[in-house]
Formats: structure tokens, sequence, C-alpha cells
């Protein structure tokens, strides 16, 4: 089944390609002009990244380890501070699942906490480690502090090793990474089969929050590679190589009228998706600045009109995506949901033509064309036909959106010339490597309320690589991946 046809002539129309098959062209299609050679494959690119690790050192490491490239491992076991800097539950939270510490009982060192989330604030249990022996089998104890961890206490972690004499002359690092909706800690060695070694190799610094992380199917032992934000739909708000979006407040005036049935749903259900579909509310309302700033970026880069004229719309279909998920969030979480202030929106701009191309590849290109290939999926896996028309006009917009992206391209790499192919080239490549693998598994997985499980959108997003992506690279004279 071709599933992705529609989204795919309509990217190549865009450009000038309607014709063209997911297949590449029996002979040389490319055209005229340049061709970038992109590499087929990381492992072709270069060799084989080793294992992680500094030489040798001459004395023994201990504890927490902090290597030059920002990398941590753990070269033994230690104890941790269990104190969880979180203010206690005061009281007067919307939402109260505990009143006092005695109420936290289910693991050690617990602690009522009170917090703002998606959908309010609350009360929850919060609990810290000392030491693995807190945790449970596969599990370590990652003390408060360490590398990138942004969590105020201590935190069990999955674990495939405990400290560096697990991993066979490799070692065993840390991977505390938040995927845009919520922080993913895991102790994973260093492997042959990574295919980065630190954030650096993924661009931290320029693209959509993307790090070297620990990625693992359930059973499967973990690669390191590199995963940028993957509970988006559509064009993130990067301000330092971070995606941003605002944090919610209760008011009704970002809601779209919608209605539909959520009585079966339990009250865990409930949370989770609300708590999902108010992130992706987040991020959509992040994308009016997204496409706001993309407009001052054309504008001093000289593109023309018609490239303007839609990214004025394009932001304006950004208010109503972000309407409607405002919508579902507070209708599945059953109370109002909307956004505070975004002050990042006049955040710092770059308007050089490499960083204005590889962000235009990253976010539009791929970003916005998976986003629009992931907004048909979700569309039709829901079951109520008023939610599944919300989603699917998103879905409609957001395949615009990328065929904008994809007609910006076009411009750059004919007004700007090989910097702008390369720059292109490289993020290309950066972006593939980013969803060859499954991207972390969420809290939780719901296809009739439009929440996608990992595994599935992992193969979609492939899928929509090789039989969209590719295509339109192709079409453009860049040198496609097979
Ligand atoms: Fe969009
Ligand atoms: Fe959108």
């Amino acid at each position: 089944m071709d599933r992705h046809r529609t989204l795919r002539l309509s990217l190549l129309a865009a450009i000038g390609g309607a014709a063209c098959s997911a297949s590449p062209p029996a002979s040389s299609g490319a055209g005229e002009g340049a061709v970038v050679a992109i590499p087929t494959s990381p492992a072709s690119a270069t060799a084989e990244p080793p294992p992680d690790g500094e030489p040798e050192p001459a004395k023994p490491k201990r504890g927490w380890v902090s290597e030059k490239n920002g990398n941590v491992h753990r070269a033994s076991r230690v104890t941790c501070d269990a104190t969880i800097d979180i203010a206690a539950c005061a009281g007067t939270e919307r939402h109260q699942s505990c009143k006092t510490d005695a109420d936290c009982t289910e693991h050690p060192h617990g602690k009522c906490t009170s917090g703002i989330g998606q959908v309010g604030t609350y009360c929850g249990c919060t609990y810290s480690c000392e030491s693995d022996d807190d945790c449970g089998a596969g599990k370590a104890c990652v003390c408060k502090g360490t590398g990138a961890l942004r969590a105020r206490n201590s935190v069990c972690a999955e674990a495939s090793c405990n400290t560096d004499a697990d991993c066979g002359g490799s070692t065993c690092g840390l991977s505390a990474y938040h995927n845009g909706c919520y922080e993913q800690v895991t102790l994973a060695c260093r492997t042959k089969e990574d295919t980065c070694k630190s954030d650096a190799d993924c661009g931290a610094a320029t693209t959509r929050g993307s790090a070297c992380v620990a990625i693992g199917a359930k059973g499967a032992t973990p690669t390191w590679q590199c995963a940028g934000m993957s509970c988006v739909i559509g064009r993130p708000l990067v301000v330092e190589g971070e995606a941003r979006a605002a944090r919610p407040r209760a008011r009704a005036d970002w809601r779209a009228p919608l209605v539909f049935d959520t009585t079966h749903l339990c009250a865990d259900a409930r949370e989770a998706i609300a708590a999902h579909h108010a992130a992706i509310a987040a991020m959509e309302h992040a994308s009016i600045a997204s496409f706001a700033r993309f407009s001052l970026q054309l504008l001093a880069l000289g593109a023309p009109a018609e490239l303007l004229a839609e990214a004025q719309n394009a932001a304006r279909d950004e208010v109503e995506h972000a309407r409607i998920e405002y919508a579902i969030a507070s209708r599945i979480g059953g109370r109002i949901i909307g956004p505070d202030k975004l002050p990042e929106a006049t955040a710092r701009l770059a308007t050089d033509v490499v960083s204005f191309v590889e962000s235009l590849v990253e976010e539009g290109c791929v970003g916005e064309t998976l986003g629009a290939a992931e907004g048909q999926e979700v569309a039709r896996s829901v079951k109520d036909e008023g939610l599944g028309a919300a989603l699917a006009q998103i879905a409609e917009d957001e395949a615009r959106h990328a065929a904008l992206a994809w007609k910006t391209l076009q411009w750059a790499l004919d007004a700007f010339g090989p910097e702008a192919r390369d720059a292109a080239a490289r993020a290309f490549e950066r972006a593939r490597a980013m969803h060859e693998k499954d991207p972390p598994a969420g809290p939780v997985e719901n296809e009739e309320f439009g929440v996608l499980g990992s595994r599935t959108l992992g193969a979609l997003r492939r899928s929509a690589l090789r039989e969209v992506v590719a295509p339109c690279l192709r079409q453009l004279g860049l040198v496609a991946w097979s």
C-alpha cells in the first residue's frame, strides 16, 4: 500500500515534479546543476565510531565521571543525596493525589510535592533514592545534579549496566534527555553500533534540541543515537538548540468549539492523554512564533513575495491548530487549559544562509513532512468523527506547510548555491540519522484519542522519509537516500 502517495504528490507538485513516483528514476533524473553527495548511511559516511571513553586514566575513576565532551559515565556505585528540591504540597492545588509525605509509601524517600503540569496545579508523590538498592532490579540511582539530569531529586533510572565494569572495556553512560514531553533517564553501555559519541555529533547547538541518547526497545541492548523532540507535530520554536513552548494556564480563549465523547476513559488514561495533547497544543502555539520568525528570516534574505504570503498564512493556520489541541486537552482533562506567556518568541534570530537552510530542512522539509504523515495517521486512527475531522484539518494544513518548506528550499538552493546545498546535505543526513530507530516510548499509547505508540511512530516516520522525503530530494537534484 502506498499510504504516502497523496502527500508525496502534493510536495513534488510544489517543487515542480508531480509525475514522480516513490522509486528512483531508472536513469539519472537529477537534472542540471551540482549534485551533492549525501552519504547513504552513517556507516558508509565514516568509519564506525569506536566505543566511547578517554584513554584509560592513570588513577582509577570513582563515582560519576564527566568527560571533556560532556558525556557522563558511572565508574562505581555511589551514595546520592536523597533530598527532593521541590516545594511540598500546599493543599491549595487543583488535583491532589497526596496531601502529606506519609501518603507517599510506594518507594523509599517519598515526598508529597506541588507542581504545575500540562493539566494544571497538582500534588503528587515524588520519589528519590540514595543507592541502587532503593530502585530495584534493572534500575540504578542517578544522583541529583549529575550531567544533563534536570530532575531536582535523585532518580531511579532504567539501567542495562550499573558501572563501567559491566561494559567490557567501554563505559556505562548516563543518558538524560528531555524529548519535548518528559525527561527520559537511562544508563547504558557505549557500543560499537552507536551512531554518535556525544551531543556535539548531533548538532545540538542548531537543531531541534537533538542529543546523543541511549535508545532501545524493551529487552534489546540500547545503542547511542541522535534523538530530537519525539512528541512534536509540526514546526517547533527552537531557541539556542531547544524547542520552547508556553507553560499551561487556565484560560478559555484558546479553545476551539470541539465536543466529543470521553466518558469511557479511566482517570489515569485521561490524565496522560490530556497531558500529551496539552504538550502538542503548546508546540502548535509555539509554531505561530516559529512562522512569524520564519517570515522575518525570509524578508532578511530577500525571498519572493509568494513565500512571504504563504508563511503568513501558515502562522494563521497554527493559531487554529493550537485552539484545536487546547480544546482536545481541555475536553479530555476535564478542565480549561490554554497557554501562558511565551517570552522566547522574541529571542534573537539568526539570518545567515547556513543557519537558515539547516533549520529549514530539519524543522520544515523533514519536520513538517513527517508531521503531516503523522497527522494523517492520527486522524485516521481516532474513532470520534468530529475529533477525526479536526485532526484531519491539522494534517492537511501541515502538508501545505511542508510544501512551503520544500519550495523555500528550492528557492534557497537557487539563490545561494553551494553554501546552501552543503548545509542542506548535512541537515538531511542528520535528520535521517535521528529517525533511524523508534522514538522513546511515552507514558501512554491510545490511538483512539490520537496518541500513537513508539513503534508505530518510528515505522511511520521511516516510511515517510523513504517514500516522500527521498523523492523530493531527487527532484531538487540532491542525491537521495536509498
Ligand atoms: Fe505547521
Ligand atoms: Fe501545526
